[in-house]
């Protein structure tokens, strides 16, 4: 499974690329106005730190100018992959903008037909939302089965399944488990992925053992 980070915060991303367990890089309109920042400034200097696919979000509602929006973005940067809303605007621009070789991630899924609608409008990247359908008393990871069944039943449909809106380790856990593309997450859950009361005693216990032996690695 790839992980992508779901943030602007180009101080995290550094971090995450530097450590080689980053594989891309997903915004949205509220990430941005979190980071404080120019849009387009905030994602040519996220295409200069990694290599992967960076999502950046139109913000137009009707077809035309979401095509428009799209193919400005993807001049940032060979790796702007264009985040378009799951709406009937946003699978007629996904379709244009396949067709013009530039790579596409439908967001705001949240059912089993909108995604199968996504992957056959050219979507890259399909992002069901799983955080915010446990929030309203739904299944968010039932849906990613639902995906990932329905694409595995139709072989011609090669639209990656990208987990977003995750809240907590057991997403990941859970999407991973499934075999889903990609999970999208946010830093401070990545830094979650790696505690554990075991690790933290058993360190404790060894570095106090090593106390006792008076000695020096360097
Ligand atoms: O980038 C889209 C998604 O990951 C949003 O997550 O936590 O705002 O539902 P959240």
């Amino acid at each position: 499974m790839q992980f992508f980070v779901d943030t602007a915060d180009t101080n995290d991303i550094r971090e995450l690329e530097s450590m080689g367990i980053l594989d891309g890089v997903t915004t949205n309109p509220s990430l941005i106005m979190k980071s404080g920042r120019d849009f387009k400034e905030v994602i040519k200097e996220i295409c200069g730190i990694t290599k992967g696919p960076v999502s950046a979000e139109v913000t137009a509602i009707e077809a035309d100018a979401m095509i428009a929006e799209g193919k400005n973005l993807a001049t940032l940067a060979e790796n702007v992959v264009v985040k378009l809303p799951l709406t009937w605007d946003g699978l007629r621009a996904c379709r244009a903008l396949t067709d013009a070789g530039i790579r596409t991630n439908v967001t705001l899924c949240f059912s089993a037909t909108q995604a199968l609608l996504a992957a056959k409008a050219g979507a890259t990247y399909v992002s069901p939302f799983v955080g915010r359908l446990d929030d309203i008393g739904q299944d968010g990871m039932q849906l990613i089965a639902d995906i990932i069944t329905i694409y595995e039943n139709y072989p011609s449909l090669t639209t990656q399944v990208l987990v977003a809106s995750i809240r907590n380790p057991v997403h990941v856990l859970d999407a991973a488990r499934m075999g889903a593309d990609v999970a999208t997450v946010p830093p401070s859950i990545l830094k979650q992925l790696v505690k554990h009361p075991l690790t933290d005693k058993g360190l404790a216990a060894f570095l106090d053992d090593w106390k006792k032996t008076g000695q020096k690695i360097l």
